[in-house]
Order: structure tokens, then C-alpha cells, then sequence
């Protein structure tokens, strides 16, 4: 019998489990024979103890190994991006058609929004009829056929990382370096992808506060992927302020697709060419992150990337309007406008990506709690970026609302996001490190 108070007592004291213990533990708590309470407390300890390299590896594997598994055929390198969550982050809906349409698989698993971060499930859902919880064989089927897929996580692939991180969720043990790698290295093993290029997001509409526990999340993560035999790469990237000009689970989708066409804002451009230069550079199709960037821009400036974002679409059975992927035609955005306008003339210094986060979530644009439904078509554009001049009562901000019962809220939000000075900011690298 599988003895839990001195597994716990263990890793109170800062000793070390064996893999056997690790595994038996897992299993303990996924057939309901550890209470909650005691794997709760165990957590805890973690969270102060930490694991050992051998350790955070034997507890990823037995999470990993807790339900179904896919499974690529060996001979191809499938690759899959996660980024940690941002604000207006819609990289992944450009960059996975980029990096297939020059004949790299991806297989991208990705979950819902949560808190002030959105999520790339909820965006897509806002193009009719799009499945979104592809089965297994389908997902794989479809990677092999057109050369990507997405789909929302199953709760079959890994299902004791749901378990423990649904207990985290309400214990304090979230912002816990093994717990996150962990974590998230499991639910990547389970999706199959042999090569992983990790956006790892820090600044103020970043899941890990402080700049330093972003760059030990992203060590983190490329040195457990690389225990387990795969290819990883991490990039570190700016999320002070929201990435682009829209956020919104609508209104990403006509950004990306804005992007795609070779249009939109340039942050946007520059960080997708960049995570998709990583993921070519990680599969060997071309020598370097700075090669694969110029491989990417083409793969946008012939329409190739456009093109497999509709092949995507189509395979998901999802309907997109001609007009929109051609830009005649928007995406539906919600019909009340309420504008922010600055209250001085001068610079825009800060526009806080978490204050446009709430924002959104207040309009009902997010969740608070796992299940919420939410309204897709709710959105704040950003009209005054970083470093932009702005004369006094000219709009910061527009906020696309459709319920008023917390409008006020939101908007002082928006309003309390944008610093503007006298004096022009400097500017910051949008990707700061890679970590491989
Ligand atoms: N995202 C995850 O998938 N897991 C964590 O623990 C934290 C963020």
C-alpha cells in the first residue's frame, strides 16, 4: 500500500522521490484512492521544495502517461507551438499556416481562455461551424493530409495534469516553475508533436510576474522537452502591452487574417515571422531563426499562408465569407462604440496589456471561471500605440461593447491602461531571448 503521508512528509523535509513513488502517486490520485486533500498538500510542498531535475522528469512522464497518447508515424517531424498567454496574442492562428504551407507539419493542441489571457479556441469558434475537438484520428488524418490541424485539448490526453491543475487552481500552487513545466511539457507529449517551439510571454500581461521567472520558465521548459528526446526552443517575448492592434475573439481573427493578407500591425508581423523562423529553424528546413523569418515573409507575400489558413478553415468544416479572407469584408464586431480619449497631449508611454485584458473579460469578451460562455464579437482597439503622439481629446481607444453593465468598469480600465508623457519612450525588443 502506497504510503502518502510520508510521500508528503518526504518533500516537506527536502527529500527526494524515487520515479516509482512519483508514478505510484499519479496513479494513486487518478484511481481516487489519494484524497484531494493530501495531494493538495503535497502541491503545497512543492511549491516550496521544488523537484529535482530526475524528479520533475518522472512526475511529467507519469502525467503524460495518464490516458491516451497520439501518435505521428515516426519518419515526420510534427511540430506544435504553446505560447504562456498574452493579451491580443493571435500568433497562432498566422503562424501555423505559414510554417505548414512551406511543408512543416504542426499539430497544434491548445486550450480555452482563462482569466485576463484569451485563448486561440475561442477565437477560431468565432468563425461558424469550426470543430474545434477533432478526434484523435481525425487530428492526425488531417496534420498528414493538409499539413495542420487544431483542436481544443481532449480531456482523454493527459487527464492527471487536469486533475492537478485543477487543485492548483485553488490552493495558491499555480506560479510554481515544475508545476507549470510539468504541466505543460506533459499535455505536449500526449499531443504527439516530436519538436516544440515555446512563446514564453513576460512583462504586465504576462502569466508569470517577473521578468526572470519568465526566462527560468522558459529554461525550464526547453530543458524538460529535451529530456524527453524532442527539440525545443523557447522564445522570450515583450507582453507589456497587447500585441497588435485588436483585442478580442472576433476581432484577432480579422487581425490575423489581416496579417496573412500582409497587412496589419507590424508587432504582430514581426513576432509571427520570428516563432515561425523558430519553428522552421527546430524542424531543419533551414539553417537559422533569421532565415526562417525571410522563408516565412515569402510564404506571406505570395499567398501561400492565406491559402492554407482557408485549407484549415474548409478541413474543420468552418465557413469563412470570401470577402473576409479577401479584406472586403470584416469579421462581426459588436455595434455599441464607446471611445477613450486622452485627457493631455504628449506620448503614449504604457498601454497596460493586463488593464485591457480585465477590460475585455468585463465585457464579456472572457472568463472568470472554466465553462462561461462569452461574446465573441466584444473588442477594444487600440488606436494610439507605444511612443504613438497624441493631442488632447484625440481617441486612445475604442471599446466595441455590447452589454452595459459593467461598461464603466471596462472603461476606466482602458482609460487607467494608457500613460501618456512629454518626453518620446524608448522603444522594446519584442523578442527579448531564445533560449535553446
Ligand atoms: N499553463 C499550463 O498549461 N499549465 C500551467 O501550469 C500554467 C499555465
Amino acid at each position: 500500500m502506497f504510503d502518502v503521508l510520508g510521500f508528503i512528509e518526504q518533500k516537506r523535509d527536502g527529500k527526494f522521490h524515487t520515479p516509482e513513488q512519483l508514478e505510484d502517486f499519479v496513479n494513486g490520485c487518478m484511481k481516487g484512492e489519494v484524497p484531494d486533500y493530501q495531494a493538495a498538500a503535497w502541491l503545497m510542498a512543492v511549491y516550496f521544495r521544488g523537484l529535482s531535475e530526475g524528479e520533475l522528469l518522472s512526475f511529467t512522464k507519469a502525467l503524460a502517461d495518464s490516458g491516451d497518447k497520439i501518435t505521428f508515424p515516426k519518419d515526420i517531424v510534427v511540430l506544435d507551438k504553446h505560447s504562456t498567454g498574452g493579451v491580443g496574442d493571435k500568433t497562432t492562428l498566422i503562424v501555423l499556416p505559414i510554417v505548414a504551407s512551406l511543408g512543416v507539419p504542426v499539430a497544434k493542441l491548445s486550450g480555452k481562455g482563462l482569466g485576463f489571457t484569451g485563448g486561440t479556441i475561442d477565437k477560431l469558434s468565432s468563425i461558424p461551424g469550426m470543430n474545434l475537438q477533432l478526434s484523435a484520428k481525425k487530428f492526425i488524418n488531417q496534420v498528414m493530409e493538409i499539413g495542420c490541424a487544431i483542436s481544443g485539448h481532449s480531456e482523454a490526453l493527459a487527464p492527471a495534469e487536469g486533475f492537478f491543475y485543477s487543485l492548483r487552481d485553488v490552493t495558491g500552487t499555480v506560479p510554481s516553475i515544475p508545476l507549470i513545466a510539468s504541466s505543460i511539457v506533459s499535455k505536449k507529449l500526449a499531443g504527439g508533436a516530436s519538436s516544440f517551439v515555446f512563446d514564453v510571454k513576460f512583462g504586465k500581461g504576462s502569466f508569470m510576474k517577473g521578468k526572470e521567472k519568465s526566462f527560468q520558465l522558459a529554461d525550464a521548459l526547453v530543458n524538460l522537452a529535451k529530456a524527453f528526446d524532442k527539440k525545443a526552443l523557447a522564445l522570450l517575448t515583450n507582453m507589456n502591452a497587447p500585441l497588435g492592434t485588436w483585442v478580442g475573439n472576433s476581432a484577432e481573427v480579422q487581425e490575423a487574417l489581416d496579417v496573412l493578407r500582409g497587412e496589419g500591425p507590424q508587432d504582430t508581423r514581426e513576432l509571427c515571422l520570428s516563432l515561425a523562423g523558430a519553428m522552421l529553424f527546430i524542424a531543419g528546413k533551414v539553417k537559422s531563426i533569421e532565415e526562417g523569418k525571410a522563408e516565412a515573409g515569402r510564404a506571406i507575400s505570395d499567398g501561400r499562408a492565406l491559402r492554407q489558413f482557408e485549407r484549415l478553415v474548409r478541413a474543420q468544416k468552418g465557413t469563412l465569407d470570401e470577402g473576409i479572407i479577401s479584406g472586403s469584408k470584416k469579421m462581426p464586431l459588436a455595434k455599441n462604440v464607446k471611445e477613450i480619449r486622452s485627457l493631455e497631449e504628449g506620448y503614449v508611454a504604457e498601454c497596460n496589456a493586463l488593464n485591457i485584458g480585465l477590460a475585455l473579460r468585463k465585457l464579456g469578451g472572457g472568463r472568470s471561471r472554466k465553462g462561461e460562455s462569452i461574446d465573441l464579437t466584444v473588442a477594444v482597439e487600440i488606436l494610439k500605440k507605444k511612443g504613438a503622439f497624441v493631442n488632447e481629446g484625440e481617441p486612445l481607444a475604442r471599446i466595441y461593447f455590447n452589454r452595459t453593465n459593467l461598461l464603466e468598469e471596462a472603461t476606466e480600465l482602458v482609460s487607467s491602461a494608457f500613460i501618456v508623457g512629454h518626453e518620446k519612450p524608448s522603444g522594446e525588443l519584442l523578442v527579448e531571448r531564445v533560449v535553446e
